[in-house]
């Protein structure tokens, strides 16, 4: 058989790793996994009754394809009042999840010979994203010294004739960088005259740490809003991950284009996760303190720990539920009589020897590092830890 060529999609190293824990689970061994990339906690009980609702006022038929109205203006009000940014009805799309919306706006946006610029780190999909459309993914390498985030002079020497889009993702999965608004607008600036498409992915908005605070690039003027898509969803602030339901804000022709696409293809995203999304913006996030402050606990004692370790050396996230520790100085060395050459036979060695399942650096576009998720329980990470120390020991 012979499948088309854009079906050559490199396979998820994330699910790798998880299949592989699953299959270790099977045969009755007892492995901590630290792969997840979901909030461990329940989707709140307000946002679930609206869900039994929806189901039992009949709201289970196909539903505007854009989205219902309903839950188009709960992200209006969203935008505006949290990010100060104004759209109108047709410049929302409502997806199946904020994957779905980044794919969705890419596949409009690139075909052959364009190029997207993605600073690495960077999130698994996106680049088998603009594989998959038939663009050229441009990774501009971020490093520990910066926190790990993208500076104007690195944006600009990036940029070609060919530049298409320009994603960016705060704060980040995987490494937790969390640009400020200065640092969002002095990559603006840049911007502003370029015909590049900004896709702005603020799916981790809600989880942040310390002093962070959370900025929109499209705050910056109307003119770079003009250019810019703002993806988000309600997956990581509300624990929503398998509901499937995230949005894009932004110029009319992208979101008309989007929803052309869409019309096609999903039809719709679920009517009565679209229901239970109304309720959950309608009555804000209050509960997500108590998730950050969780979520700090757990990222405090990771960190120390972490950085006891002859080797092992890892920066601060400011957000999302991540830390993603430099394991350069361990590669080469030898663990359990095998010489471990790479981050990819690094998470191999730990699942095997220490029963725990990390994601490889390479996974993300960064050789030398590893990422571990802290969405799990204080007892599973304190296991971890010792399992992890044991099996480098
Ligand atoms: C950076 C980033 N964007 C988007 C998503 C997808 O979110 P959703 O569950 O809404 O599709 C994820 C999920 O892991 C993510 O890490």
């Amino acid at each position: 058989m012979k499948l088309a060529r854009r079906s050559n999609i490199a396979p998820s190293l994330t699910l790798a790793m998880n299949t592989k824990a699953k299959q270790m689970r099977a045969q009755g061994l007892d492995v901590i996994s630290f792969a997840a990339g979901e909030p461990d906690f329940h989707t709140p009980d307000h946002i679930k009754d609206a869900g039994k609702k929806a189901i039992d006022g009949d709201k289970t038929y196909y539903t505007p394809v854009s989205g219902i109205v309903e839950l188009k203006e709960q992200v209006l009000r969203k935008l505006e009042g949290e990010n100060g940014l104004h759209y109108e009805m047709d410049q929302v799309s409502i997806n199946s999840g904020a994957k779905h919306s980044v794919f969705n706006v890419l596949f409009v946006l690139v075909e052959g010979g364009d190029e997207v610029i993605i600073p690495a780190p960077y999130w698994v999909s996106y680049s088998e994203m603009v594989r998959i459309c038939g663009g050229t993914p441009v990774f501009v390498e971020t490093t520990e010294g910066s926190g790990f985030k993208l500076k104007p002079e690195q944006l600009k020497k990036a940029i070609s004739r060919k530049t298409k889009a320009f994603l960016l993702n705060s704060p980040c999965n995987p490494t937790g960088a969390v640009y400020t608004r200065d640092e969002l607008f002095s990559l603006a600036e840049l911007l502003e005259d370029q015909d590049i498409i900004v896709i702005s992915d603020e799916i981790y908005e809600k989880i942040l740490y310390d002093d962070n605070r959370h900025a929109s690039i499209a705050a910056y003027s109307e003119k770079l809003k003009n250019k810019t898509v703002v993806i988000n969803g309600m997956s990581k602030a509300y624990s929503m991950t398998g509901w499937r339901i995230g949005y894009a804000a932004g110029p009319k022709e992208i979101i008309g284009a989007v929803n052309k696409l869409q019309g096609h293809t999903a039809g719709n995203p679920t009517s009565i996760s679209q229901w239970a999304s109304v309720k959950a913006l309608d009555e804000g996030t209050a509960f997500v303190k108590s998730w950050v402050d969780e979520f700090t606990k757990r990222r405090d004692y990771i960190l120390s720990e972490l950085n006891s370790i002859d080797g092992m050396s890892c920066t601060t996230p400011g957000g999302a539920f991540y830390v993603f520790p430099n394991i350069k100085e361990l590669l080469g060395r030898s663990f359990g009589g095998k010489q471990i050459e790479n981050s990819v036979e690094f998470a191999h060695y730990l699942l095997e020897e220490g029963h725990i399942a990390v994601v490889p650096g390479q996974a993300f576009g960064a050789e030398g590092y590893m990422r571990i998720s802290f969405a799990t329980s204080m007892d599973n990470i304190v296991e971890g830890m010792k399992r992890l120390k044991g099996a480098l020991a």
